[in-house]
């Protein structure tokens, strides 16, 4: 059975996880009024995997016998400066992520709580793989900022390589 401060934990998280999506949502929405919809069809797809995140979670604590206690999910904002400031926002907001899935996983190991060692795992592993993509995000606008797009061409056809 999960213990209280786990529980009580990994709710804070479900309300995190879930103004996270509401957040790309607001971002998805600004940069479609941008005429941006490539970047916001990302923030879509970023919408929908913090909102499978909650649920990870939600399902955890119900498995392990607890009880899911929703939250009020704040109000994003709905303005930025720019798409960049949105962009170096996502990744801002990631590291924060990361921070409070470190800190769940403090407490596993405080808990002794092994389940929620296991399960915090992927979650660390997923937080690489955000932060990475949200700081690729950030260096390829400020390349195309730079008018370094000829640099972006060619790092895309030497992605395209294959392994023979
Ligand atoms: Fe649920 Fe983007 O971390």
């Amino acid at each position: 059975m999960i213990g209280k401060a786990m529980q009580d934990a990994m709710n804070e998280q479900i309300n995190k996880e879930l103004f996270s999506a509401y957040l790309y949502l607001s971002m998805a929405a600004y940069l479609e009024d941008r005429s941006l919809p490539g970047f916001a069809h990302w923030m879509r797809v970023q919408e929908a995997e913090e909102r499978e995140h909650a649920m990870k979670f939600y399902d955890f604590i119900i498995e392990r016998g607890g009880r899911v206690a929703l939250k009020a999910i704040d109000a994003p904002k709905s303005e930025w400066k720019s798409t960049m400031e949105v962009v170096e926002e996502v990744a801002a907001h990631e590291a924060k992520v990361s921070a409070s899935i470190n800190a769940l996983y403090e407490l596993a190991l405080a808990e002794k709580d092994y389940p929620a060692q296991i399960m915090l795992q992927w979650f660390i592993t997923e937080q690489v793989e955000e932060e990475k993509n949200a700081a690729e995000i950030v260096a390829s606008l400020k390349m195309i900022e730079a008018h370094e797009t000829a640099v972006l061409q060619l790092d895309h056809r030497l992605g395209k390589r294959g392994n023979s």
